[in-house]
């Protein structure tokens, strides 16, 4: 029988043994640790299968390997350890992050959720706390759609919401499709690692620092997230006329830059009109990006999100009309393509009330909190049970070098975490029954 958190407090009543300190204050060292790959002075640029990538993945193989967790990774490039629980007929629960970062990233975003998992795990043995499913830590690929353009890459072929083939045919800027990328020695899969085929799951908790502002203005040190707000990442693309900028007329040119500029202000118009949402054009590429030419094609980016799927649609309908005034008004033409549209997560009750035990039981205050960011609990959360722990983020700072979590807001996440499993372990079991 799995042991409650309540159990998992007699456990610690039992005194908390130098291993079961060490298994807490490990998460700094290693959050320390794989800070220290793809790091350059804006931040941490860690791609998906890049070198520095890649480096991380074989630290948790290292860790994973060094507890005996069996480790296997499946053709997305996620990669699991596992820790068998007392029953091996029951499915895993599955606890994890993602360890690619955005090109200006910190050292907190995903690789504290995979580091803070694989915690859980060791504070679980320290303590000598079984647990009837299994359990396994998770590094999923590709969460920051950094590199391949599909946020959460990994965890949604998992989930089965988009193909394994689709996901390995993606190309970066550079052309290379995701499959070469895996297979290449310096950036892809981990060698000598069972393959997983299956993708059996109990459920899923994900460990994050919260990105935002709402912990720390609280004084809270754990949230419990309820939801994860809806989010659509599009791509639009302005094609106009370049031409000599000393000698086309202003009444006679496509200028592709001015009609993507009005377009950029009217999503932003947009967002703030229909509130509660937030939109984001992050990238953008003019040609042929000369000082003394005319822009013939911009592309941008679009990142649209809200609690409100409703509210998502009318930014949408909104931009398509400033689309059509630019067509008309800068005869340019003006095309949108959508590379994920996902519909607001609501975080499961029974986990989200599993977590408060845990928390509980560590004399811990929590406050329920939404997600503005997205996560790869956005996938689980289709197919599975799943629920989410945040930690503050200092400044509610986040994908910037800046990102700074307190130490002991980490270790206490760790603790929380492994509470949560524990308490979840004992819910799916009575569920079960
Ligand atoms: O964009 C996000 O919200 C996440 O960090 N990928
Ligand atoms: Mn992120
Ligand atoms: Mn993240």
């Amino acid at each position: 029988m799995g042991l409650s958190s309540r159990g998992h407090r007699a456990a610690l009543d039992r005194g908390a043994s130098s291993t079961v300190s060490a298994a807490k204050n490990r998460v700094v060292e290693r959050v320390a640790e794989l800070g220290k790959l793809g790091r350059y002075e804006g931040g941490i640029d860690r791609p998906l299968a890049s070198p520095s990538e890649r480096a991380a993945r074989e630290r948790f193989a290292a860790w994973a390997r060094a507890n005996g967790y069996a480790l296997t990774q499946d053709a997305a490039g996620n990669t699991f350890a596992r820790r068998l629980g007392t029953r091996s007929d029951l499915e895993p629960i599955l606890v994890g992050s993602h360890l690619d970062t955005v090109k200006t990233g910190g050292a907190y975003d995903g690789a504290y959720g995979v580091i803070g998992a694989m915690c859980a795990l060791e504070l679980l043995d320290a303590r000598g706390i079984a647990t009837a499913h299994p359990v396994e830590a998770v590094a999923w690929a590709g969460e920051e759609g950094s590199r391949f353009p599909l946020g959460c890459l990994g965890s949604s072929a998992f989930a089965g919401l988009v193909t394994v083939d689709h996901v390995r045919s993606l190309h970066d800027e550079d052309g290379i499709d995701y499959a070469s990328a895996l297979a290449s020695p310096d950036g892809g899969a981990l060698r000598d690692v069972a393959q997983r085929s299956d993708s059996s799951v109990a459920a899923y908790l994900e460990l994050h620092v919260e990105q935002g502002p709402i912990l720390e203005a609280a004084g809270v040190q754990l949230g419990i997230v309820t939801a994860i707000a809806g989010q659509r990442r599009l791509r639009c693309t302005v094609e106009g006329v370049s031409g000599h900028a000393g000698t086309v007329p202003m009444h006679m040119r496509a200028d592709a830059l001015c009609a993507a500029s009005e377009l950029v202000i009217a999503l932003d118009v947009a967002a703030r009109a229909v509130g509660d949402a937030v939109a984001t054009v992050g990238w953008i590429h003019v040609e042929p990006n000369g000082t003394n030419v005319v822009p013939g094609t911009v592309s941008f980016s679009l990142d649209i999100r809200s609690p409100d799927d409703a509210k998502l649609d009318a930014i949408e309908a909104a931009f398509e009309r400033a689309m059509q005034k630019a067509r008309t008004a800068r005869n340019v033409d003006v095309t949108l393509e959508a590379f994920e549209r996902r519909k607001p997560t609501p975080m499961t009750v029974f986990m989200r009330e599993a977590i408060a035990r845990g928390i509980a039981s560590l004399g811990k205050p929590s406050l329920d909190v939404p997600s503005g960011a997205g996560h790869d609990a956005m996938s689980l959360g289709k197919i599975v049970p799943t629920a989410m722990i945040f930690v503050p983020s200092i400044g509610g700072r986040s994908h910037v070098a800046q990102e700074r979590t307190g130490d002991a807001d980490l270790e206490l996440g760790v603790e929380a975490l492994a509470a949560a499993v524990a308490e979840v372990d004992a819910a799916l079991l009575a569920k079960e029954a």
